[in-house]
């Protein structure tokens, strides 16, 4: 049966219900490429470690997009469209535009599949794989990555703008905004350690430097060594562009020094930092456990990287396999100079 009558049977949607599942999910498989497109993980792999020799953060940002597209109308490559007629893009929101980074290493690994294997590989995939491979670059644990999905041919600029977590927000709200797409409280402090890697502007922690309630203070969670560094690096009245490493200690390295930093009060986001911190938060017992044994945390990122790379996917004959990940297919630049598409 194609993937696409499965989605759209009777059965199919007795079979997902009593599975408990979301309906299309059960068609992202580990090997849906064997057949069509063998050699497309060690493709991406290739391209992200020639990015690497140049930008030592490109698997921290390409991780970051895989996030913000399932966050939003699920994984379905939306963060990628350009604007145009039709789409007024995900990557101009307020939480990405100016941070969200990788989409010139996206379209040379979407280059380097379309000439292996015309046509095959979604953009969506090309996030989820180049997750997975940037984590295990970084020392991180290796998973089969489910794949089938498709590309959509919308975007949802407001959809980015309220759903995906801000570095200032509180517990209670990260886990809603994490609960919305189904993802639990485990999963929430699993996929913070990605900020295991990776590099965070100063305009996104600076609050908790100068001025945290008003009245000329710091963040008192924040320890006082660590905040003398950063007051180094992020002059109180700056551009706010300023960079600096997610984890002090182990920058580059995926592992399990992140949750130890919480402990010491050396997270560096407040969103980071209040999941040791905040008093009487059930994420408390999480980062103390990820932080004594690193196998547990590789195993539980694994779960909820696999979790997250499910939400809302499109399958089978929904959306398309886009050739240029920035365009949804029948785009094409009018005379006007403007991207107009028919879809
Ligand atoms: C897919 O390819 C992998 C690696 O070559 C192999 O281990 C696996 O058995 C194949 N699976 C199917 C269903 O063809
Ligand atoms: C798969 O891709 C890698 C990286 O581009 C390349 O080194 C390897 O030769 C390829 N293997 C096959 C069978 O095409
Ligand atoms: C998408 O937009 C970026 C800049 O925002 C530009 O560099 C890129 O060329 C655009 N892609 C296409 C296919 O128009
Ligand atoms: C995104 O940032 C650019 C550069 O700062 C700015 O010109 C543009 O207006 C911003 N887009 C939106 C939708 O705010
Ligand atoms: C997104 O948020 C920005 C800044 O908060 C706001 O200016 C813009 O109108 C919002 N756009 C949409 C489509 O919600
Ligand atoms: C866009 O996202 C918002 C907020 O998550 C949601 O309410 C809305 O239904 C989405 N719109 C579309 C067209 O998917
Ligand atoms: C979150 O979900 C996972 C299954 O994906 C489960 O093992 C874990 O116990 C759940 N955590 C919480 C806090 O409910
Ligand atoms: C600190 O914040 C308060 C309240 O928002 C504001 O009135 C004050 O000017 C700020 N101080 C500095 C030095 O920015
Ligand atoms: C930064 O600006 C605020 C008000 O805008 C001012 O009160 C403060 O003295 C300035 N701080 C520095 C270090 O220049
Ligand atoms: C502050 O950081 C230092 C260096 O990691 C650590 O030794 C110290 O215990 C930390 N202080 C607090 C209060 O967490
Ligand atoms: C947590 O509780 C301790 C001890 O009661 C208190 O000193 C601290 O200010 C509280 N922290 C927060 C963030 O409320
Ligand atoms: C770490 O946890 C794994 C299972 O998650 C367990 O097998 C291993 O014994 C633990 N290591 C230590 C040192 O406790």
């Amino acid at each position: 049966m194609s993937s696409s009558s499965y989605c759209s049977t009777v059965i199919g949607l007795l079979l997902a219900f009593l599975l408990g599942g979301s309906l299309c999910n059960a068609q992202l498989s580990p090997t849906f490429y064997n057949e069509t497109c063998s050699n497309v993980s060690s493709i991406v792999r290739g391209v992200i470690e020639t990015a690497l020799l140049t930008d030592s953060r490109i698997g921290a940002s390409l991780i970051r997009l895989h996030f913000h597209d399932c966050f939003v109308d699920g994984c379905d490559g939306s963060v990628l469209l350009n604007n145009s007629d039709t789409i007024e893009s995900e990557k101009e929101a307020a939480p990405n535009n100016n941070s969200l980074r990788g989409f010139g290493v996206v379209d040379d690994i979407k280059t380097a599949l379309e000439s292996a294997c015309p046509g095959i590989v979604s953009c969506a995939d090309i996030l989820a794989i180049a997750a997975e491979e940037s984590v295990s670059l970084a020392g991180g644990p290796s998973w089969d990555v489910l794949l089938g999905r498709r590309d959509g041919t919308t975007a949802n600029r407001t959809g980015a703008n309220v759903s995906l977590p801000a570095p200032f927000e509180a517990v209670d709200i990260l886990k809603q905004k994490f609960s919305d797409v189904g993802l639990n409280t485990t999963d929430l402090v699993a996929l913070s350690g990605a900020h295991t890697f990776g590099r965070a502007q100063c305009l996104t922690f600076s609050a908790r430097l100068y001025n945290f309630t008003g009245v000329g203070d710091s963040d008192p969670t924040l320890n006082s060594t660590y905040l003398a560094t950063l007051q180094g690096i992020c002059p109180q009245n700056g551009t706010g562009i300023e960079l600096t490493n997610l984890d002090l200690n182990t920058p580059d390295t995926f592992d399990n020094i992140y949750f130890s930093n919480l402990q010491t009060n050396e997270g560096l986001l407040q969103s980071d930092q209040e999941l040791f911190s905040t008093n009487g938060s059930d994420t408390i017992d999480i980062v103390n456990n990820f932080s004594a044994n690193q196998t547990t945390f590789f195993a539980n990122f694994v779960v909820s990287m696999i979790k997250m790379g499910n939400i809302s996917v499109l399958t089978g004959t929904e959306g398309e396999i886009r050739q240029n990940c920035a365009l949804v297919n029948a785009a094409t630049y009018g005379s006007d100079g403007l991207l107009h598409s028919s879809i």
